[in-house]
């Protein structure tokens, strides 16, 4: 007989006696507990004496978290130990077996219940077996998949961060009957966390943490192990679909202001507007509809929106100040007053302001001391005719009629100027409203840019 074969038959040598051989099955175990089925009472011999229940959790993956309904789909391993002191055996007897699996119908189970849950888990794995050792520990390790509200604070959306909470405890058992405990530490289920954890979608695992509160309801004392899940999302998606893309597209909103040509500036931003409406669609549908709206959505796509219209409608009223100065309609006075005195000084429209001192100049007083001296002038000659006879009368004539013909000549170029003066003023109030919207659309696009990412870096 080689020596391996002696060896493979020594259990079978040493455990051949007939009792042992029977003992050492799992059978013989049950038999000697003697369990029934689906027991109901907490299994103590003392009923005053308090189970021990401890938890531990190791967060496998966030399957969904739906901004929409607030709710996440969390996949977890979970645990759950108990001693159960009906239950001993003696290893010794049982050849050295000191724990088993048994369907879980024959234990009492602790009615573990979590909070935050808002839907029963029909998808969680169904793993039916308990883990009892000869002590009276039992063990109920099991995935669980478990649908929980989630209080979502999407404010600073894409660069969110969110806090699930589940909080386990005992529906109706109280503090006297069961208390929970966490079985690892914050460090330790943070580290099994970060071994498993599989990131799906764009959630990125911050941290998790567990701490023990009880709480006190109608007088009676219940306690729960609570753990925190810290995620973050991943802004890059929504960095390059949506942002980048706003961005680039209110940049050349406001590079189109310098179109020299008003209608065709008009058709540009029209265009641009409509790109705009259409990345709002695709926001619309990214960005979660909760009672907190995202600044994204809220604060910067409406304003942008609002400053495209805002300088269309400039462009709008640029364009019929050049129709009206093609007309030679006159401006009134209010917005010749307003526009071209104060508008271009806030402005510093010095080719405007030059422009209207000389029109206040020529209007003002040209014309008027111009007639008057060419009236007294007449008067003069008037005068001297009655001193003059004879031979100078027909150069006399001669020379009114010529006086007339050029103060007839000076009243028709007068009229060209004003005219020029009407056409250029439009112009100019067209060119200080144009600058006006320009600069309100920097100022404040510049403004919501610097507040979304103060508030973006310091949220
Ligand atoms: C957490 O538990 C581990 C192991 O039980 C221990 O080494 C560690 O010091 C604990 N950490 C804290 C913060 O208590």
């Amino acid at each position: 007989m080689s020596p391996h074969l002696v060896l493979l038959l020594l259990p079978v040598i040493v455990f051949d006696t007939g009792q042992c051989q029977f003992a050492c099955s799992f059978q013989n175990v049950l038999k000697t507990l003697n369990l029934s089925r689906a027991p109901s009472l907490r299994p103590v011999k003392d009923w005053r004496s308090t189970s021990i229940v401890y938890l531990d959790l190791t967060l496998y993956t966030i399957v969904d978290l739906d901004m929409n309904k607030q709710t996440a789909v969390i996949f977890i391993w979970f645990y759950m130990s108990w001693i159960d002191e009906f239950i001993s055996w003696n290893p010794d007897v049982f050849c050295g077996l000191k724990k088993m699996f048994v369907s879980s119908d024959y234990f009492w189970t602790p009615d573990l219940y979590i909070y935050e849950m808002i839907e029963s888990d029909d998808n969680s794995p169904n793993i039916p077996y308990y883990r009892i050792s000869y002590n009276g520990k039992i063990v109920n390790a099991m995935p669980v998949r478990i649908v929980v509200s989630c209080k979502l604070n999407v404010f600073t959306f894409p660069f969110d961060n969110q806090t699930c909470t589940l909080s386990f405890g005992s529906y109706v058992y109280t503090v006297s009957d069961i208390v929970m405990l966490p079985k690892s530490n914050s460090s330790v289920v943070n580290k099994n966390t970060w071994d498993v954890f599989t990131s799906k979608g764009d959630w990125v695992l911050q941290a998790v943490t567990v701490q023990e509160k009880s709480f006190v309801t109608e007088g009676e004392e219940y306690n729960q192990v609570i753990y925190n899940i810290y995620i973050s999302r991943t802004p890059m998606i929504y960095i390059l679909n949506l942002i980048i893309p706003a961005c680039f597209l209110v940049f050349l909103d406001i590079v189109s202001m310098f179109i020299q040509s008003y209608s065709e500036r008009l058709g540009f931003k029209i265009t641009i507007v409509l790109g705009f409406s259409v990345l709002l669609l695709i926001l619309n549908d990214m960005l979660p509809s909760s009672d907190n709206t995202p600044m994204l959505g809220t604060i910067f796509c409406c304003i942008c929106m609002a400053m495209m219209v805002l300088s269309i409608l400039g462009s709008i009223t640029t364009l019929y100040m050049m129709e009206q100065s093609n007309t030679s309609a006159i401006l009134p006075l209010w917005i010749k007053k307003a526009v071209l005195t104060y508008l271009a000084r806030i402005l510093c429209f010095k080719k405007a302001i030059r422009a209207e001192l000389v029109t206040l100049v020529t209007i003002d007083n040209e014309p008027e001391s111009v007639k008057k001296v060419v009236t007294s002038e007449e008067k003069n000659r008037k005068e001297k005719k009655h001193f003059e006879k004879g031979t100078y009368l027909q150069e006399v004539k001669l020379l009114k009629k010529l006086l007339s013909q050029i103060l007839k000549i000076r009243d028709d170029l007068n009229f060209a100027k004003e005219e020029r003066e009407a056409k250029s003023d439009w112009l100019i109030v067209a060119q200080i409203v144009d600058r006006l919207v320009l600069v309100l659309y920097l100022f404040t696009v510049s403004l919501i840019f610097t507040i979304m990412i103060c508030v973006w870096i310091l949220w």
